[in-house]
């Protein structure tokens, strides 16, 4: 088994791949020879790195339809990486409906939806593959103001080791990223004491890096881990240690 990582032989989607972790890891994926498609529902312009498409993972028919015309592009995915992901904090007496249902359908909900059309013609293709779930540390050990994404990502864990044993037949490994706190837009607005407070909580001494989460999914995603399936890697500089 040779150690580099040498994705040239596959196609690599990436939900939520206009920003942050999702970039980032749709230009590790290119890097080591992937063909990437990334879909965001804000898309990013296409690079020489990536074909983008507009996507809302909400949107059960949108998600059928884009799996239909790629499918018969022969651009469907041996790697399917589910980084779309969104926040509505809030206290859980103060949570409305909207906050709690917007959170579980793009966290949660988004992941089922694209499995749930990418799978039937990864396992017809018959070559295997790879899917990565980019949960949360939250969603293992709770968040104060987070219920909503803490039981999304937790309910993502979950969903991942379940259709690991349904896929593991198809040589379909599923497995989960659980970061911890990264340095993405999605947490640059957050209050400095906040981004202070999870600073002294991590052993390494910083943040993530959307970079270091980028490595996992990518090594997830690889022939290195082969033999990987149904698991939840922490990568979080130690923040839950
Ligand atoms: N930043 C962190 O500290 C952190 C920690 C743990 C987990 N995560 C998870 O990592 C993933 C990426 O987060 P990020 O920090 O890079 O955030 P980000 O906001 O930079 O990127 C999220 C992307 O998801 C896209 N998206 C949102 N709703 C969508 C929808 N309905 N359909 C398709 N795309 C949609 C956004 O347009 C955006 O491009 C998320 O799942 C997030 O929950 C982030």
């Amino acid at each position: 088994m040779p150690l580099a990582v040498d994705l040239s032989d596959r196609i690599a989607w990436v939900t939520g791949g206009a920003s942050g972790i999702g970039r980032v890891t749709a230009d590790q994926l290119s890097a080591a020879g992937a063909r990437v498609i990334t879909l965001d529902v804000k898309p990013a312009p296409d690079s020489s790195a990536h074909r983008s498409y507009a996507l809302d993972v909400r949107d059960s028919a949108a998600v059928e339809a884009l799996v239909k015309e790629l499918e018969q592009q022969h651009l469907g995915p041996d790697i399917l990486v589910n980084a779309a992901g969104i926040t509505r904090d809030g206290v859980v007496w103060k949570l409305g409906d909207a906050e709690w249902d917007d959170v579980i359908d793009v966290n949660l909900s988004g992941a089922f939806r694209m499995v749930r059309a990418t799978a039937p013609g990864m396992r017809t293709r018959g070559r295997g593959g790879s899917i990565v779930n980019v949960a949360s540390i939250n969603g293992i050990r709770g968040k104060f103001g987070q219920s909503n994404y803490a039981a999304s990502k937790g309910g993502l864990i979950a969903f991942t080791r379940a259709i690991a044993t349904e896929l593991a037949r198809d040589r379909i490994r599923a497995n989960a990223v659980a970061p911890g706190f990264t340095e993405t837009p999605m947490t640059a607005a957050l209050p400095p004491e906040v981004l202070d407070r999870a600073r002294r909580e991590i052993l390494l001494g910083r943040l993530a890096r959307p970079d270091d989460i980028a490595s996992a999914i990518v090594f997830l995603a690889s022939d290195l881990a082969a033999f990987i399936t149904g698991q939840v890697l922490v990568v979080d500089g130690g923040q839950i240690a």
